[in-house]
């Protein structure tokens, strides 16, 4: 049975008013229940504007988006929520409340669930995402990576089925990127569906399973990671760099496509040289 279908998105446009900037043209996008997705692009390509008609925190110019087999427009903000959470670019942007605790409990409290739902949703977010000792401490005290963990956590309590995460590693060190993507990881892995923006091609490399490239508002690629990143000219016109490893995949198309371990490649390639003397 092929998978539920959990976002469309047809013929998308938006235009900012009062300047009139057009952001998004014609976007169409169909993801499933269960994908991995990255959403890259310049800056200014219109990511955050695509990923914020997926909630309904901007209204298309023209176009439709479906959640969840419903029109957007006609859902109430409270059952969205639950399904589709949304983790903005700056988390402290997200942050207010005065613990991590309250932080992570706001969610679910203004679903209406009773107290004892509340807290498992809360312990079972905190847990997930390594906070539970931080339960008293103010937000603003945490770390870079422990805050854009807070963000993730505080709307995972809300437990929706589809995870939207713009920029979740920007200002973190490796480190950090590795613990957030990890911990975003497990959660696709348990089922969740995640699409994520982002300018870290390492990152995308290693995450995500699909990706889909923006320029100037419109939609150019959109396919399995490793056969985007091997349109090394294509993704030149958006400004974009593959890793080097899809690069040098790129000079020899003939190799087929599976397992990206350098060492894995390079006796791929070695042995297609071997072949072509
Ligand atoms: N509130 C706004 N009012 C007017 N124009 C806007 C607004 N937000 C974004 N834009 C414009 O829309 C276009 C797309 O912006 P968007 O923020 O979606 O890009 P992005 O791909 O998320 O960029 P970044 O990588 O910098 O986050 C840009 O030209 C931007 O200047
Ligand atoms: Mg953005």
């Amino acid at each position: 049975m092929s998978a539920k279908t959990v976002v469309e998105v047809k013929n998308l446009s938006h235009i900012y008013q009062p300047m009139g900037e057009v952001a998004l043209k014609n976007v169409d996008l169909t993801i499933k229940e269960g994908e991995f997705v990255a959403i890259i692009g310049q800056n200014g390509s219109g990511k955050t504007t695509l990923i914020k008609h997926l909630n309904g925190l901007l209204k298309a110019t023209k176009g439709e988006v479906v959640v969840g087999g419903k029109l957007i427009t006609d859902q109430k903000v409270s059952d969205m929520a639950h399904y589709i959470g949304y983790v903005f670019q700056n988390p402290e942007h997200q942050i207010f409340a005065e613990t991590v605790e309250e932080e992570v409990a706001f969610g679910p409290k203004n679903l209406g669930f009773p107290p004892e739902k509340i807290k498992a949703m809360v312990d079972k977010s905190l847990g997930s995402l390594g906070l539970s000792h931080h339960r008293e401490t103010m937000p603003f005290m945490l770390g870079r990576g422990e805050m854009q963990r807070l963000a993730v956590a505080s709307i995972l309590s809300m437990d929706p089925q589809v995870l939207i995460i713009d920029e979740p590693t920007t200002g973190l060190d490796w480190h950090e990127c590795v613990q957030v993507m990890d911990l975003v990881k497990e959660l696709n892995e348990r089922g969740h569906t995640i699409i994520m923006t982002t300018h870290n091609m390492s990152i995308v490399s290693l995450y995500a399973k699909r990706v889909v490239v923006l320029r100037l508002g419109e939609k150019i690629l959109d396919g399995p990671t490793e056969e985007v990143f091997r349109e090394t000219e294509i993704l030149k016109t958006a400004f974009i760099k593959a890793p080097q490893i899809f690069r040098l995949m790129s000079k020899f198309p003939e190799i087929e496509l599976d397992n990206y371990g350098i060492d894995h490649v390079a006796e791929k390639i070695y042995h297609y040289m071997k072949g072509a003397e």
